[in-house]
């Protein structure tokens, strides 16, 4: 042992990660020590044997990371996870199991876990989990003092000066609904003032549609991005970026699926605040998946636009995406939960869902399959081709509306 001190500091480039294991099993827990004992980064503080102790040791360590074993005999992973969370908020939680089930990936993340990790898992892969995992937390830590005011205090007289764009992105759990045509639509539509710089990014990694929608050739993805990651800067971002005649900039899904694991939930973070920077808005499509590319991307949001169609399915996800998002304790004002395909012939109407979900309905688009399909079949998005139709009216008005409550969010 070299018996090193982690420095101490609050210096977050620095700091070395503190690390709580939670398993029962002693060989495994000697085997994850031994991964990581070469990383400099990471200091394993304490090994809890079982999910209680695992509380307590997380209320007394305060770790940055816990890795927890989700099956162990008495108190269990998830509670242990579910119990952490609650009290040691700033702890980020990774999951281990042997299982890769979903419904244990979906339990672990309403009780709070940022990542799950399938045993066995190599060194690699254990570590750069950890990392990713902890700069997470960073970004929320330093998030807290401007979202939250202290308890107690007055809420500061103090604005927020914004001084980059917003970041908004169209998810569902369910696939279908129509994420992408209301993302690309709505990019449009915002981009209809041309004072703005307003992009469209699709991280629907494997089969994204944005380029075929905004009938884009795709010779420069977020690919080209993955392979140039340890230089990446504000022009070279740029670069990959197409132009569309519309005014609006969209930086496409990889050409084809396979390449997709290229691009990592750090690049797409990084790649993002940048954007932030290099536009007011930036529209993300994302695919219906709740891996660590979707969370990230939706941490990372200013407002996520949740769409739902008027049918069971989909409204049933939306709700399950609910209780996720506040076991992820994101601000109910971050959510615009919104009605496609919406079709008064239809008998499930917004506020049935309303009163389902408990969820406020912010906006509709209606079921229009001619305007929809014509857009497709022509390569220009309906608010380009069918300007006087009421779903492109509708989609100005999501626009309208998404502004205005950005706005006010930034005001508060
Ligand atoms: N308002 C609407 N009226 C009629 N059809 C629509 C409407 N919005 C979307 N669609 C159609 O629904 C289908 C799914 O749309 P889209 O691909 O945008 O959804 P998605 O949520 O991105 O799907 P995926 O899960 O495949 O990414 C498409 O055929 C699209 O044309
Ligand atoms: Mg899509």
């Amino acid at each position: 042992m070299s018996g090193s001190v982690a420095p101490i500091s609050d210096d977050a480039e620095q700091k070395t990660i503190r690390l709580l294991l939670v398993d029962d099993i002693p060989e495994t827990r000697e085997n994850l020590r031994k991964l990581l004992f070469f990383e400099s980064d990471i200091e394993v503080i304490g090994a809890a044997t079982d999910g209680e102790e695992g509380i307590q040791m997380a209320i007394e360590l305060q770790p940055d990371i816990v890795l927890m074993d989700i099956n162990m005999p008495g108190v269990d992973g998830i509670t242990a996870s579910e119990r952490i969370s609650q009290q040691v908020p700033f702890t980020q939680i990774i999951m281990m199991s042997v299982q890769g089930e979903a419904d244990y990936l979906r339990r672990s993340m309403l009780a709070g876990a940022r990542e799950f990790l399938i045993k066995p898992f190599t060194s690699d892969e254990l570590v750069q989990s950890i990392r990713r995992v902890y700069q997470l937390g960073a970004s929320r830590r330093r998030a807290m003092p401007v979202t939250q005011a202290p308890a107690g205090a007055a809420a500061t007289s103090e604005p927020l000066v914004r001084t980059s764009g917003h970041v908004v992105s169209v998810f569902s759990a369910k696939g279908g609904v129509g994420c992408s045509t209301i993302a690309v639509n709505l990019a449009i539509a915002l981009q209809q003032n041309e004072a703005i710089k307003v992009a469209v990014v699709d991280t629907s990694l494997q089969f994204g549609d944005v380029g075929v929608l905004l009938n884009l050739y795709a010779s420069r993805t977020i690919a080209d991005l993955a392979s140039n990651a340890d230089e990446l800067d504000d022009e070279l971002i740029a670069d990959v970026f197409l132009p569309h005649n519309s005014g609006i900039k969209a930086l496409l899904a990889p050409p084809r699926p396979e390449v997709a694991d290229t691009v990592t939930p750090a690049l797409l973070t990084d790649v993002i605040e940048r954007l932030k920077m290099m536009f007011d808005v930036v529209i993300v499509d994302t695919g219906s998946v709740l891996d660590d590319i979707v969370l990230n991307v939706l941490d990372l949001s200013d407002k996520i636009i949740v769409v739902t169609t008027p049918e069971i399915p989909a409204i049933k996800d939306a709700k399950l995406f609910f209780e996720v998002t506040e076991a992820l304790e994101y601000e109910r004002e971050r959510i615009m939960f919104i009605l496609n395909k919406a079709d008064r012939r239809i008998n499930i109407r917004a506020e049935d869902i309303e009163a389902n979900i408990k969820y406020p309905i912010q906006a509709q688009l209606p079921l229009d399959e001619r305007a929809v399909t014509t857009a497709v079949n022509q390569g220009v998005p309906y608010v380009l081709g069918n300007k006087s139709g009421l779903l492109t009216q509708a989609t100005i008005q999501l626009g309208t509306r998404l502004l205005e409550l950005l706005h006010s969010q930034s005001d508060d």
